[in-house]
């Protein structure tokens, strides 16, 4: 395992160029997923079973040689395996019967694994076809972020649902992240033992809670999860996402003990610095410069390059790049990337 870099990034150490991949990197972007895609039936049918979610994992591998591999399934496995439904619509995104405060008791654990053993396999299927030198990331939401989609049903641009379950119902929110942090670290687990290399916790809504919010449901629910893998897994590096954490980007690497902190594109870049100070950062290109491509893709690929190259950085998007993104630029960020010289 020596030659994965992203493995030394993980390390403390610092390598020139830097590795990179793309949060979101199999996707609706490569005529090779749509295709997949059309031929698995439904989103879900693409996740639980291995034969399509090994090649979909496999394919941006292919075509661009990322560092990593991502597994390819979703956040929102979690609360479906915990018995809620869950619908992929085209346009839409996920939709799901909202959760009550009478409905936090009736979530049922004892299925977990066994609905999530196609990810397991497809964990260790995608491990025996990689490359010996590319990282397999395996992932998990953060209860925070899988929390709102339970409660709201569906996506919302302000996670105004669940900040106003968090107030009126404390004790059912508590019991809700609870059993959702305790089964996604379980699940990380089990995804570490079937083969991934590195495990990211993604806590896309972060960044609309207040600072007392912050602390109680993002930051001590994935300390948790934290705690449990490392008691299995003392080694195996963790990466925190709490997109949009801004000034709090500090306070949650250093009370959720993560390995390293995935930037979303507004950190700035003395803040970035600093954060790179206390250890390994991922991040951080606008995935509309990469959208743009030109200029804009070139100055953004320079900026973080000059402005984190020097310690440890795994170059990677702020957020996940989005369906529309030319296959040309994503080819041009991965050569500019490699070919750059300190
Ligand atoms: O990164 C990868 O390539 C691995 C696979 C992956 C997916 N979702 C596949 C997916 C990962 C790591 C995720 C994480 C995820 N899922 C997050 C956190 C990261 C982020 O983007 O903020 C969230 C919030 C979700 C929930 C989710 N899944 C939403 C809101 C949507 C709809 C929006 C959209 O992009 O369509 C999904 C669907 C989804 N998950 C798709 C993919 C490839 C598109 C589904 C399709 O093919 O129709």
């Amino acid at each position: 395992m020596a030659d994965r870099k992203l493995l030394e990034v993980m390390k403390g150490q610092n390598a020139f160029p830097p590795p990179v991949w793309m949060m979101r990197q199999a996707g609706r972007y490569l005529p090779e997923y749509r295709e997949m895609r059309k031929r698995a039936g439904s989103f879900l049918d693409l996740c639980y079973n291995p034969d399509f979610a090994v090649e979909v994992t496999l394919q941006p591998i292919r075509r661009f040689g990322f560092d990593a591999a991502i597994l390819f399934s979703d956040i929102l496995v979690i609360p479906h395996a915990l018995g809620r439904d869950l619908r992929f619509e085209e346009g839409v995104g996920p939709l799901m019967t909202p959760l009550d405060e009478n409905d936090v008791s009736t979530l049922d654990s004892s299925h977990l694994h066994h609905r999530l053993s196609p990810v397991y396999e497809t964990v260790r299927r995608v491990r025996k076809e990689l490359p010996s030198e590319t990282t397999l990331i395996g992932f998990c939401g953060a209860p925070w972020t899988v929390a709102t989609y339970m409660i709201a049903g569906r996506g919302t641009p302000d996670q105004a649902p669940a900040r106003l379950f968090g107030y009126k119902s404390p004790e059912a929110f508590a019991q809700l992240l609870d059993v959702i942090a305790s089964c996604s670290a379980d699940y990380l687990i089990r995804q570490i033992d079937a083969g991934a290399d590195v495990v990211q916790i993604f806590d896309s809504w972060a960044g609309v809670l207040d600072e007392v919010s912050f602390e109680r449901w993002c930051v001590r629910p994935v300390a948790e999860i934290v705690k449990r893998v490392r008691k299995k897994h003392p080694h195996v590096p963790i990466i925190g996402f709490p997109k949009g954490a801004g000034s709090l980007y500090a306070d949650y690497r250093e009370r959720t003990g993560v390995t390293a902190l995935g930037l979303d594109w507004t950190v700035p870049m003395e803040a970035a610095q600093i954060l790179q100070k206390a250890g390994p950062v991922q991040g951080n290109l606008d995935p509309m410069r990469l959208l743009a491509g030109g200029r804009a893709l070139e100055e953004g690929v320079d900026a973080i390059l000059a402005g984190l190259g020097g310690g440890p950085l795994i170059f990677n998007l702020g957020h996940g790049i989005t369906p529309q993104t030319p296959i040309e630029h994503v080819e041009r960020m991965v050569k500019k990337v490699r070919e750059a010289r300190q």
